[in-house]
């Protein structure tokens, strides 16, 4: 994808926008593997298949290409990203990240932005619920590499508190009102497609990684170029290798984010209704 990007984003705006006047989403979401039934729950909702959506990069994993729901919280109005895309489908990193700018350029304060992870951490289980405290961009790629565009955000942007701090307390209170277990922890980004070795993992877990996958960290980071507070959730849907005898799988990966599908819609739902108060 060739810069200037700025008026490749308007252009999918401006499709939105057509198809939904007046439409200025408060809150972003980009849902993870398996867990888009959330954008399900959303309110007079209009879904947008993202190839309608100019230079939208549609998923290969499912077979389906994602869609973009647009709708309701009582009086929030919501975008949500049913499927996403990835590095290790060869599109480029910019490429990846660039639906993440359009929710943000279409006026997102805040973006949710929710992954399948593998557990570093021995003390998770299979089904745990996560909220990113940091992350370790171990990917080997940055979408922010190329001529930064000024009217998007700076060359050099700040990751100090790239998941806000403000929004994490809240999604704390969150989960305690729901009655759901949060871990909390570190998540690393790696490439993909090939899962992890169990020395990889060791590794990792040296480095202070408590979750791996192979998404989320894309789209963090043009979030925080663009100036919009991020809160990251991971589902630990398998246990990362070398940790049990259990041979990782999608088919695992996809089995357990279906199974916890309702607790994580519930965490979620909540906490937009709170997080949707203070921004
Ligand atoms: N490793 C990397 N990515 C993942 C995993 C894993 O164990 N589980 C879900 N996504």
């Amino acid at each position: 994808m060739s810069h200037p990007l700025l008026p490749r984003i308007d252009a999918c705006v401006n499709v939105i926008r057509a198809r939904l006047p007046g439409f200025t989403p408060k809150l972003g979401v980009i849902l993870g593997s398996g867990l888009g039934a959330f954008a399900d729950t959303l309110e007079r909702a209009v879904s947008i298949d993202y190839r309608e959506l100019p230079d939208f990069p549609t998923s290969s994993v499912h077979g389906h290409a994602g869609r973009l729901v647009c709708g309701y919280r009582g009086a929030v109005p919501v975008v949500a990203m049913a499927g996403r895309v990835h590095f290790y489908e060869g599109y480029s990193p910019q490429q990846v990240a660039f639906p993440a700018r359009v929710l943000c350029r279409l006026g997102a304060k805040h973006l949710t932005i929710t992954n399948a992870a593998g557990g570093i951490n021995t003390g998770f289980g299979v089904g745990d619920l996560m909220a990113i405290t940091d992350h370790l961009n171990l990917s080997g790629f940055n979408p922010l590499i190329g001529p930064n565009e000024d009217a998007l955000g700076p060359r050099f942007p700040d990751m100090s508190h790239a998941y806000d701090p403000a929004a994490l307390g809240v999604l704390r209170a969150s989960a305690q009102a729901v009655g759901a277990q949060l871990r909390e922890g570190v998540y690393v980004a790696l490439s993909g497609p090939s899962y992890e070795t169990p020395a990889e993992i060791r590794m990792l877990r040296t480095l202070g990684g408590d979750a791996v996958g192979m998404s989320t960290v894309p789209e963090v980071i043009v979030a925080s170029h663009m100036g919009v507070k991020v809160t990251g959730i991971s589902c630990i849907t398998n246990l990362a290798a070398g940790i049990s005898a259990q041979k990782l799988s999608h088919d695992e990966v996809a089995e357990t984010a279906n199974k916890v599908k309702d607790v994580f819609t519930r965490l979620l739902s909540r906490f937009l209704d709170d997080v949707a108060a203070t921004v």
